[in-house]
């Protein structure tokens, strides 16, 4: 059964309307408690006037933030730059950034929408990295029928050390272009991972593929900030996600019954005007078997195109000193935590 929505976000501020989207995903219904799943489900825009959605629609205040803009730096959502930020940053994953960010309160409650209920469901994890989720998911599931892939050796390496792990398989990829065939897996999971994908529809396209009829795909990842400087930082880093723009991928790929459940912190106490690292756990229903019906062209990222290094190693250091900002939110709003009486908005 699904916990609480939200590790301490009871505070979050719901308020009546929200503009539509522009780009034709209407309008969002959420439940007015914040309570358990948000499901939001999109409705046709034609079908909705403003007015009469001024009237009845209640969306958490967080997703109306400034529409991000299809086009910032992102120096690091690229699969080069992400493959050398995670040559640095596996040495100290598990100890610096999880804590901070993904707890193991947090990815359990992120992966219960996932309902690995079966010990012999088969499973992969895309973007598995030092197999932080994958620890979650053998909790439920075999771990000789769960498969870890990653595009970074280094981050393969530290999965490879973890004793729970040791039955996994282990495969170095793409999670844009899976090296399985259609219809292969019970459950899809992906956590922290799309904000790096240079083509976040196309990795979504790819969980529906490889999954089996009626399979679940459960991907956890970032939202977007509304505190201006979050902002700034966000858009220099990585892909942070509206929340809209997850439940579109997904119905775009085919899913059916999507369903997002926000998740953060404890700390926190639900405030997410900074963004989160990961801020939500989105699922979907794979409704036929076969290819998605989504049909894509070309890769965006030719990984094989010689880069300036110049251009390369400059878009890297702006890109990790705006990973930097992130290190320090959490800190902050701990200190908050610890400072603010209990029961107060921080
Ligand atoms: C923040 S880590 C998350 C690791 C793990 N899922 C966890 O929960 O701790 C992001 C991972 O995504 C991987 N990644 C980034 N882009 C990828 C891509 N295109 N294909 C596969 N893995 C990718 C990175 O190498 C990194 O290990």
């Amino acid at each position: 059964m699904a916990s609480a929505m939200l590790n301490g976000a009871e505070n979050l501020t719901l308020v009546r309307a929200i503009a539509p989207n522009p780009k034709g995903l209407g309008f969002l219904r959420s439940d007015i408690h914040g309570k358990n799943f948000i499901n939001l489900t999109p409705i046709p825009r034609a079908k909705v006037s403003i007015r009469a959605a001024r009237n009845r629609t209640l969306v958490p205040k967080c997703s109306i933030s400034a529409p991000r803009p299809a086009s910032q730096p992102r120096f690091i959502q690229h699969k080069k730059e992400a493959f050398w930020f995670y040559r640095f940053l596996s040495i100290v994953y598990d100890h610096v950034i999880n804590p901070g960010h993904w707890t193991e309160d947090m990815r359990d409650d992120a992966l219960e929408p996932a309902e690995l209920n079966n010990r012999s469901l088969t499973v992969v994890d895309v973007g598995g990295g030092t197999g932080f989720t994958t620890l979650g998911i053998v909790k439920h599931v075999d771990a000789k029928n769960v498969t870890i892939l990653d595009q970074s050796p280094h981050q393969l390496a530290k999965a490879r050390q973890k004793e729970p792990l040791k039955e996994c398989k282990i495969i170095e990829g793409d999670a844009e272009d899976l090296p399985f065939p259609a219809d292969t897996f019970d459950r899809y999971v992906s956590a922290g991972s799309i904000e790096y994908w240079p083509d976040p529809q196309r990795g979504i396209t790819e969980a529906y593929r490889v999954l089996r009829l009626g399979g679940k795909a459960c991907l956890i990842g970032p939202v977007y900030p509304t505190f201006w400087l979050s902002r700034f930082f966000a858009d220099v880093w990585m892909l942070f996600p509206k929340e809209e723009e997850y439940i579109e991928w997904f119905e775009k790929a085919g899913f059916k019954n999507v369903q997002l459940k926000r998740i953060g912190p404890k700390w926190y106490r639900g405030v997410r005007r900074h963004g989160l690292i990961m801020g939500c756990s989105v699922t979907g229903v794979k409704p036929y078997s076969g290819e998605s019906p989504l049909q894509l062209g070309p890769k965006a990222e030719d990984v094989s195109k010689p880069v300036n290094p110049l251009v390369f190693l400059s878009r890297f250091i702006l890109g990790a000193m705006a990973a930097t900002y992130y290190v320090l939110v959490p800190i902050y709003m701990w200190l908050k935590d610890q400072i603010v009486p209990k029961g107060q908005p921080i």
